[in-house]
């Protein structure tokens, strides 16, 4: 692969597994990946603990000038943790109680606005895979792959109550589907950034593909960008 630093926007409905390919990507170009969904979560997670009304843009501000994220390489995983004012939430902030609220606490612009400006400055130095919803048209409209991931949405609920099944023994398909409606409901309609294929974005439907097929056909568009970029 040429040795050349472009930047990577994975953008798509909630659980198509951006996470996975964007993981992937990251480690075989020697990239940094960033979970720009995390910064959500984590904002979210600080919501419900400080009972901060949405409502309220006082009470908003206030709760934002008072958030730290960071992220820490978790070695053992071969990926970063996100460290919210310090401690480590990655595990926290995958339960369904934020699950549940993150797309109501995404939808605000200051939220936005204050998690936009961190992950622009993530990607100053290129080399980087970033997934979300507003990647491709809002954060890094300037970047050189865009990739939109879509899969048929059983096949998402069904991948995603084998993935929380692990931890949470009482969630059932149901529940899943209903978030997963509600939340690709809401990053659609939202009024501030919402989720939209970008203009040039390539499309990967991977309902019937497995992790190794998709990852290679990404691989292969970003051969073809770098290529072209040379
Ligand atoms: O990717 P995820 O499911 O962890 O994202 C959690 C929520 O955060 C998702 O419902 C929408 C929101 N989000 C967003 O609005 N913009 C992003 N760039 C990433 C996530």
């Amino acid at each position: 692969m040429p040795d050349k630093n472009i930047i990577i926007a994975l953008d798509g409905w909630s659980g198509c597994g951006k996470s996975t390919l964007a993981k992937a990507m990251a480690k075989a170009l020697g990239y940094v990946f960033v979970d720009s969904g995390a910064m959500y979560r984590a904002i979210t997670l600080y919501f419900i603990r400080n009972q901060v009304d949405v409502a309220d843009h006082i009470a908003v501000e206030k709760a934002l000038a008072s958030i730290q994220l960071q992220f820490i390489f978790n070695p053992a995983k071969g990926s970063s943790d996100i460290l919210l004012n310090g401690e480590n939430v990655e595990v926290l902030i995958r339960e369904m109680e934020v699950a549940s609220r993150v797309s109501e606490v995404a939808a605000i612009a200051r939220v936005r606005q204050f998690a936009v400006q961190q992950q622009q400055r993530l990607g100053e130095k290129k080399g980087i895979v970033m997934d979300g919803r507003d990647i491709g048209t809002v954060v890094f409209p300037q970047a050189e792959l865009k990739i939109f991931m879509t899969a048929d949405k059983e096949i998402r609920v069904q991948r995603r109550l084998k993935e929380l099944k692990e931890t949470n023994a009482a969630i059932t398909a149901d529940l899943i589907r209903e978030n997963l409606e509600q939340r690709d409901y809401l990053d659609a309609n939202r009024a501030e950034s919402p989720l939209r294929q970008a203009r040039d974005a390539r499309v990967l439907d991977n309902s019937t593909l497995n992790p190794e097929q998709q990852f290679t056909l990404a691989m292969g568009w970003v051969r073809e960008v770098i290529g072209q970029a040379h």
